[in-house]
């Protein structure tokens, strides 16, 4: 099929892990399997027009950041298209315009890089559809998870919902080392609509990229440790997702994030990521819990700032909570309210 021009555009959430991916092998290939939820209001919207240029096998692509020509992050993408292009060589026909936004303040500290790679890897499977109609909707999709995963590994978790598993582990079936897969079986009632009130604590550049941190697990003191333990609580959140055992998935979510940490701080050179305010905030959460009975819990991504996670039947009572406790410790006062969301939408 001969296509000369034309426009897509979609939108890609930003995932949460329960279970955490730290630590990858060559072509983006995680060291051990990892699980999230997909967000639903964190999302990176962007358009992708495209035009047929010479047949000089040079692609090119302008690229406009919330209206603006934005130049620092073009090496990101044009790393994305490289790494692609051996499983869509069709991109190098094409021109691109790509233009995108995030429905989160920029430099939030929310890591854009997951919704915004999912972003860009379904406008290219749209581009492959309309020279290939024949395509599958499971390829499309099972493509598209690969293709993001090349952009940054975690981003093939943004593509479906709600909850969803990338790399191999023997208790989930269909997973895949190479794209993210649907959680296979139902979700108990209990974690439907679950919540993710996420707290700005830092709003600051990361002080370590997540490339830098995935590399020091090479060589890392406890780095095989870590991926049996990654193995280990991913079986056993597979059991409380299914059997809706809040208590437990508490447990198992605190201790991942932690040790997400953990591994930072004893890595060659070591990091702490956490800000006082952080610690802060995970102890006025235990607090609260401990008081309450109310079963909120925390996560952390590679930063300062905390997920905080609860069912949808409490959510009143938190946002109490965390307006009258947490807001304080929040840079500018600032918190984002999520929840479980189903993935890429075009429009
Ligand atoms: O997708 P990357 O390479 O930016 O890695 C992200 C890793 C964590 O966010 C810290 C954990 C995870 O599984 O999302």
């Amino acid at each position: 099929l001969q296509i000369e021009k034309g426009d897509f555009q979609w939108s890609a959430p930003s995932n949460i892990a329960l279970v955490k991916y730290w630590g990858k092998k060559d072509n983006q290939i995680p060291a051990n399997p990892s699980i999230s939820f997909t967000l639903n209001n964190c999302k990176t919207i962007t358009k992708m027009g495209f035009v047929k240029r010479v047949n000089d096998g040079n692609f090119s692509f302008d690229l406009l950041f919330e209206g603006r020509p934005k130049e620092d992050f073009k090496p990101k993408i044009h790393k994305f298209f490289e790494r692609i292009f051996d499983y869509c060589p069709y991109l190098k026909d094409f021109h691109f315009t790509i233009e995108t936004e995030n429905t989160f303040p920029h430099s939030s500290g929310i890591a854009s890089s997951a919704s915004g790679m999912a972003a860009l890897a379904m406008n290219v499977m749209s581009i492959e559809k309309a020279l290939n109609p024949s395509i599958s909707e499971d390829y499309f999709y099972q493509k598209a998870s690969l293709l993001a995963r090349l952009g940054s590994g975690s981003a093939c978790r943004s593509i479906k919902g709600e909850v969803v598993v990338w790399g191999h582990h023997a208790e989930i079936s269909g997973s895949s080392d190479l794209f993210g897969v649907t959680f296979p079986t139902t979700i108990h009632a209990n974690f439907k609509n679950y919540q993710d009130t996420i707290l700005l604590v830092d709003k600051g550049e990361k002080q370590v990229s997540s490339t830098v941190g995935h590399d020091l697990m090479h060589n890392h003191p406890f780095a095989e440790q870590r991926f049996a333990q990654a193995h280990d609580n991913l079986s056993k959140i597979k059991a409380i997702l299914e059997t809706g055992d809040v208590e437990n998935f508490i447990k198992i979510v605190e201790s991942e994030a932690l040790t997400l940490h953990a591994m930072m701080m004893t890595s060659m050179p070591y990091f702490i990521l956490m800000k006082p305010n952080t610690l802060e905030i995970i102890n006025a959460i235990w607090k609260f819990r401990n008081e309450s009975n109310i079963p909120v819990c925390f996560t952390l991504d590679a930063g300062a700032n905390v997920h905080v996670l609860y069912p949808q039947d409490v959510k009143e009572k938190v946002l109490q909570f965390i307006k009258n406790e947490l807001v304080g410790y929040c840079q500018n006062g600032q918190y984002i309210c999520d929840e479980i969301g189903m993935g890429a939408l075009s429009f």
